[in-house]
């Protein structure tokens, strides 16, 4: 039987993940869940929000699903999400956007994948109080990963049949930061004459997204830009709950959903589960088990279209009852 870490999170994190487990037992697919715990809720009892033994797990077993982590806005810790992608190396982040069905927005046929550097940027946390009226954040771009995550974004485009791969910057105003960026992205684009080139400043590319997001197929991009749009690419396809993610590195993957750890309807049996079921779905896809995250995807789908839906896409149906009608439909 296969071993996956199960970070569980907090928020709304333990119940959807709750959800998903038992979806993913339903489907026959036997799993060791290797439940580990991070966060606010570990510091006290380990001194850490991001205990080794949650890096352990994840290397071991080389997979792991993760629900979302609080992380104090303007004090405390640092992100647990941005250390774990970091500690892990865990360079491209995934997050495809499709349309799912009878899920209406205000756009048909949307399918992008925002292909996002996840180790260095602006999140890499080098700020510093110049004064008590100043503060600066430094933007580390290097060569090295710049090229790592536009080799990662051609690779998925011949992979996966997708025809065009468009970098988004804005080189126009930061010339040297966003300017390797681009240059990188030039340099590794010539070893694939198959796939069309294009190129974008971030602000145009979020005009053009809300205006016909039909126009665009893979976007790849630094990390704070990947960070902003793929939550606008997730509002083009119903939102939070349903937009699923990948952090994927040499050593081992982290699946885990778009959104956070929704505090305000936490314990309230209202959390949509689909981003975190699509995002292991990509995860049973990604270790072979093509078979169940086929049923499963089915499952979701023929849920969705007979619909049953949560508060967030318009439905009324709380989350273990959403939950419930994906397992009876499998
Ligand atoms: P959020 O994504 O948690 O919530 C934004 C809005 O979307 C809220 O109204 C929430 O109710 C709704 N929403 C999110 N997921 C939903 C779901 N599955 N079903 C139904 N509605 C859903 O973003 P917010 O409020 O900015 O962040 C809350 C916390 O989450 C922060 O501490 C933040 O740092 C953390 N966070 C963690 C992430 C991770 O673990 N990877 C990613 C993003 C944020």
């Amino acid at each position: 039987m296969r071993t996956i870490t199960l970070i569980n999170g907090d928020g709304i994190g333990p119940e959807i993940s709750d959800a998903v487990v038992k979806i993913i037992d339903a489907s026959g697919l036997k799993i060791n869940w290797d439940i580990q715990t991070a966060g606010a809720d570990v510091i006290e009892s380990e001194g850490t929000p991001l205990p080794g033994r949650v890096l352990d797990s994840v290397l071991k077993n080389g997979v792991a699903l993760k629900a979302p982590v609080t992380t104090p806005i303007g004090k405390g810790f640092r992100s647990v999400n941005v250390q774990l992608r970091k500690e892990l190396d865990l360079y491209a982040n995934l997050r495809p956007c499709k349309n799912l069905p009878n899920v209406k927005t205000r756009f048909e046929n949307v399918d992008i994948v925002v292909v996002r550097e996840n180790t260095e940027d602006l999140y890499a946390g080098i700020e510093r109080q110049v004064d008590e009226n100043t503060a600066e954040s430094i933007k580390l771009i290097t060569r090295e990963a710049s090229e790592r995550i536009c080799k990662f974004a051609f690779d998925f485009a011949v992979k996966n049949n997708r025809k065009e791969v468009c970098v988004v910057t804005k080189a126009n105003i930061m010339k040297l930061s966003d300017g390797l960026f681009l240059d990188s992205y030039r340099k590794v684009a010539e070893d694939y004459p198959q796939i069309n080139k294009r190129e974008i400043l971030v602000d145009n590319l979020c005009m053009q997204l809300v205006q016909d997001p039909t126009r665009f197929d893979v976007l790849v991009l630094p990390n704070l830009y990947g960070d902003i749009v793929s939550d606008l690419t997730a509002g083009l396809i119903g939102g939070l709950g349903v937009a699923q993610g990948a952090n994927i590195g040499e050593k081992c993957a982290v699946f885990e959903p778009v959104h956070g750890s929704a505090p305000d309807i936490k314990g309230q049996n209202k959390a949509n589960p689909t981003a975190l079921l699509l995002s292991a779905v990509e995860m049973l896809n990604y270790i072979g088990e093509k078979h169940y995250a086929q049923k499963i995807e089915n499952a979701l789908f023929k849920t969705l279209s007979g619909n049953i839906k949560t508060v967030d896409l318009g439905g009324n149906a709380s989350t273990v009852e959403f939950t419930e009608r994906i397992i009876k439909n499998l």
